[in-house]
């Protein structure tokens, strides 16, 4: 049997663009060679797309050949854009895309994916935004009756009218401490806990450099739980997951330099508190159109003991000591084993897409 051509995708134009770099670096060390053909294609700094070289790691790709993929169904072929005639520099079956953060976890890659026609890994155009949008997202959570924490929103135009009656809205609606995060934003870039009034027009202005949607959150003094979701219909559930960390809150540095920070996997639960937040995270995934993988990230209120959703992540961290990965071995399916999985899912997803009529007939 030919083995599978596999474009891995990583990189990107985002603050996330190292992390996803460690990720595709894990993943391309556990594709299985005898099953697999791996390009791999590093979106750079600037948002182009370079060709890797067989035998080479991921971050010499970042100096590759400049390649694009026309939008252009039937053809999966990646072609090199130098000048002269367009050359195919190489065909897929499917892309892997583990580019994090705007322009590759919002909807808008998975567009030209879509239009290219080419199978991927994971959420659509539509779940991919609804994941990546915050507010968004609370609000088709709450609507699903899902617990969330309340919020209020504050744009450009609030802060460019009148900034301090914004900031007494939102001290007024959701009291103190609050958390202000950018709409579309990860890795807890932007976001700070306000605990006195005048940290807060600060803390947005803050979050205003990354994002024109701002959320200013009710804070809570929470567990942190997370569970990974694997499927399209039916959805699984993985055993949850809880972090630690000595910061404030999971920040940057709690996320990637300090290595202090603990990551519990299986997390210290009751059953019937391990079953609740399992069937939240399916209905999270659910309501936000998620397909293929999502991790599900809750907030455990101490006080009250309480679950609220506080995000879904359409593409998780991916390095093998991710929760993701490590959430799902700890459920009993292997790094490798869950990569083959998504991949089988992308085809499948795409198989059931192009079964659908695209001509009207009178039945
Ligand atoms: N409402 C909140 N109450 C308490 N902690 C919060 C709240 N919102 C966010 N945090 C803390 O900030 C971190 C990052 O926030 P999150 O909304 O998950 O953004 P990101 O998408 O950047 O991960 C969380 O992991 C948690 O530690
Ligand atoms: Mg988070």
């Amino acid at each position: 049997m030919s083995k599978l051509r596999v474009g891995l995708l990583f990189g990107g134009r985002s603050v996330e663009h190292e992390v996803s770099l460690a990720s595709a670096s894990s993943i391309h060390q556990a594709l299985d060679p005898a099953r697999y053909e791996i390009t791999l294609i590093a979106v750079d700094r600037e948002g182009r797309w370079r060709l890797g070289n067989p035998g080479l790691p991921p971050e010499a790709t970042l100096r590759g050949e400049v390649v694009n993929l026309p939008a252009a169904p039937g053809e999966r072929t990646l072609v090199s854009s130098g000048p002269g005639p367009l050359e195919p520099a190489s065909q897929l079956d499917v892309i892997f895309p583990i580019v994090h953060g705007r322009g590759g976890e919002d909807g808008s890659l998975q567009g030209l994916l879509e239009l290219a026609d080419v199978p991927y890994v994971g959420s659509g155009v539509l779940g991919s935004a609804l994941q990546m949008d915050k507010e968004t997202a609370k609000r088709l959570l709450q609507a699903a009756g899902l617990p969330v924490l309340p919020w209020v929103l504050i744009r450009p135009v609030d802060l460019r009218r009148n900034a301090e009656a914004a900031a007494e809205l939102a001290l007024r609606e959701i009291g103190l401490p609050l958390f202000v995060k950018p709409a579309n934003q990860g890795s807890s870039v932007g976001i700070s806990r306000v605990s006195k009034p005048e940290e807060l027009l600060p803390a947005v202005r803050e979050a205003a450099r990354y994002d024109s949607k701002i959320i200013c959150e009710r804070g809570v003094d929470a567990r942190e739980i997370e569970v990974a979701l694997l499927g399209i219909d039916p959805l699984e559930a993985s055993l949850p997951g809880e972090i630690r960390t000595r910061h404030e809150f999971y920040d940057y540095e709690a996320k990637y330099v300090d290595e202090a920070t603990e990551l519990l996997v299986p997390a210290p639960l009751d059953p019937e508190q391990t079953r609740r937040v399992q069937s939240l995270a399916i209905r999270a995934m659910q309501v936000l159109e998620g397909e293929g993988l999502g991790r599900a990230d809750f907030l455990l209120e101490c006080e009250t003991g309480e679950f609220f959703v506080n995000e879904v992540n359409s593409l998780p961290g991916f390095t093998d000591v991710s929760m993701y990965p490590r959430l799902w071995e700890a459920s009993g399916l292997a790094y490798p084993a869950l990569l083959d999985r998504l991949i089988e899912l992308a085809l499948e997803r795409h198989r059931t897409r192009s079964e659908f009529e695209t001509v009207y007939r009178r039945s």
